[in-house]
């Protein structure tokens, strides 16, 4: 197959690379990524066996001419919460407006099959435990509005268009090439770096929270399983919003029990309140309409939990993936990449 992967140097995007690659050795990759979030070095070991085209998706017409494409896995967007919460226009513009570029693209090249990472954060205000994709969906926070909106969008497209879209609405991915680095990680890497570095790990909140957590291979399976399905359907129009998620929650306290086995270490751990989680982005305070620290608190000790049945029925996938082999290849990449 062919596939243009946006977000490539991202997480997902070059995990998926890499993994599509590994299974069919002839198949095509071209990716762009705008490196706003992306590690080239994370590219290293496929850059010679994909197109790696440097740029912003703003402008995937001029980076990309007219070229068609089996399936366009679409990664690129600002994830972390508080980078959107700092600035909704550029997450508008980055998590929204940049899917009418994608679907542009995608109607005026003939690459009729969409796979879009939505996420399990559009759940957020959710009683309903496991969470299945028809629950009704009431966010407030920027991140999972934008997904949410760009879903609704897609929707429309496929009904308008005869796109074919399949929105993933990822719960908490883990997996060796996850951000170790960024302003905020995410709790696994933030975790293992703690852990290497042998510093304290800054926790905000009692550790006794669950989320549920899917290790990155049993994504790219899920990712893999769906974009051949819609090349092998005769017909468009279709869009399905699938959840990818363990459909098991676990406790922070239980993954720092599991990294502490899998790495023969010790956390050291010292405890702030959830309210003041992202004290780091202070311009989410110093201006007249500041961010509700009740909403920040809520984030922090959200419980999240996926139905996987219709991700069974639709795919035949479940995430196999035990968690504690999953974290133990985290840390042996881990200690490869964090200088102490
Ligand atoms: N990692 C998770 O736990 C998680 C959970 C739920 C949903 N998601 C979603 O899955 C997708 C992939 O996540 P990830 O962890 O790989 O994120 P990531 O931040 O590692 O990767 C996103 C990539 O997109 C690039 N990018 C952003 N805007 C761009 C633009 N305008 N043009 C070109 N490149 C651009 C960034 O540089 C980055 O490399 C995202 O859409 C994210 O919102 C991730």
């Amino acid at each position: 197959m062919n596939y243009l992967i946006t977000g490539i140097a991202g997480f997902v995007g070059s995990s998926l690379a890499r993994a599509i690659l590994a299974k069919h050795p002839d198949a095509r990759i071209t990716g762009i990524d705008n490196m706003s979030f992306g590690y080239r070095e994370r590219l290293a070991d496929v850059i010679d066996r994909i197109e790696f085209i440097e740029g912003d998706l703003v402008e995937i017409d001029r980076l990309l001419g007219r070229r068609h494409f089996d399936s366009i896995v679409h990664c690129a967007a600002i994830a972390p919460l508080p980078e959107c919460q700092r600035d909704s226009h550029r997450a508008l513009s980055q998590n929204v407006a940049i899917c009418g570029s994608i679907a542009d693209y995608a109607l005026a090249s003939g690459s009729r099959d969409i796979v879009f990472f939505s996420s399990g954060a559009i759940y957020e205000g959710t009683t309903q435990f496991p969470t299945r994709e028809d629950t009704s969906i009431s966010t407030s926070l920027i991140y999972p509005t934008t997904k949410y909106i760009a879903e609704q969008y897609f929707e429309a497209m496929c009904r308008s268009h005869g796109l074919n879209v399949t929105a993933i609405r990822l719960f908490n991915l883990y997996g060796p090439h996850q951000d170790y680095f960024r302003k905020q990680p995410p709790l696994i890497g933030y975790l293992l770096t703690s852990l290497i570095r042998d510093q304290p790990a800054v926790l905000f909140s009692s550790g006794e929270q669950c989320r549920d957590y899917v290790y990155i291979d049993d994504l790219l399976e899920l990712v893999q399983l769906s974009a051949r399905q819609m090349k092998d359907s005769p017909t468009g129009g279709r869009f399905v919003a699938v959840n990818a998620g363990s459909g098991v929650p676990v406790s922070v306290n239980a993954i720092i029990g599991m990294l502490e086995t899998v790495s023969g270490r010790q956390l050291k751990i010292e405890r702030r309140p959830a309210a003041q989680y992202w004290d780091k982005y202070s311009e989410l305070f110093d201006r007249p309409i500041t961010i509700d620290r009740a909403v920040i608190e809520r984030e922090v000790n959200k419980h999240t939990q996926a139905a996987i049945e219709k991700a069974r029925d639709e795919f035949g996938w479940t995430a196999k993936v035990d968690l504690q082999d999953g974290l133990a290849a985290c840390f042996q990449h881990a200690q490869r990449i964090i200088s102490l």
